[in-house]
């Protein structure tokens, strides 16, 4: 099996002096049906089937999630950052490793697996998450490619989120 890992570039001082940046691009381009495989198998085969579908976090976590979605056949739903999506819209503040903005989606209903490329501190993984039950949707999967481990485990009401890739 393919070391996944390996294709992840680090960047240090970007976007900002401190920030050691892990670059997705390298292994999307050169992996990426196994890198969705992967995110695929983290959820049992009976959790995919209550899922009606995948949310993905713009702009990175677009790319997987609704990857993800297809090779499930599940529906694709946009968490996007402020002014981009017409009203009316739900939203949430957060804060991340390197910055702060808000987070805006759509109202709907039905199961949601959430996803996003990266889990640092958490913050955009929980106000995602506080985000789609604002909107109406119910939360039965958080999914990271990858979990930098700045915080020791990262729980949302009692769920924990999954990851492909871990730095320890
Ligand atoms: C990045 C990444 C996650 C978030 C994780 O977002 O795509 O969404 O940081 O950090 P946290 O766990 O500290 O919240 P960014 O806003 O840089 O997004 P983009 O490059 O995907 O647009
Ligand atoms: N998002 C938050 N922190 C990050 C990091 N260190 N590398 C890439 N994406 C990130």
């Amino acid at each position: 099996m393919t070391d996944l890992k390996r294709y992840i570039r680090d960047v240090p001082d970007f976007p900002q002096k401190g920030i050691v940046f892990r670059d997705i691009a390298p292994l999307l381009r050169e992996h990426f049906a196994p890198t969705i495989d992967a995110l695929g198998a983290l959820l049992p085969a009976e959790r995919w089937q209550s899922i009606d579908a995948v949310a993905g976090i713009e702009s990175r976590g677009f790319i997987l999630a609704a990857a993800l979605a297809m090779q499930h056949g599940k529906g694709f739903v946009p968490i996007r950052k402020k002014g981009k999506l017409p009203p009316p819209v739900v939203d949430r503040p957060y804060a991340l490793e390197y910055g702060s903005g808000v987070l805006e989606m759509q109202r709907g209903n039905g199961t949601l697996v959430l996803v996003d490329d990266v889990l640092a501190t958490g913050g955009t993984l929980r106000a995602a998450a506080d985000l789609c039950t604002d909107a109406g949707y119910e939360v039965a999967g958080l999914i990271a490619l990858i979990d930098l481990k700045l915080i020791p485990r990262f729980e949302w009401r009692g769920q924990v989120a999954v990851s492909v890739i871990e730095y320890v």
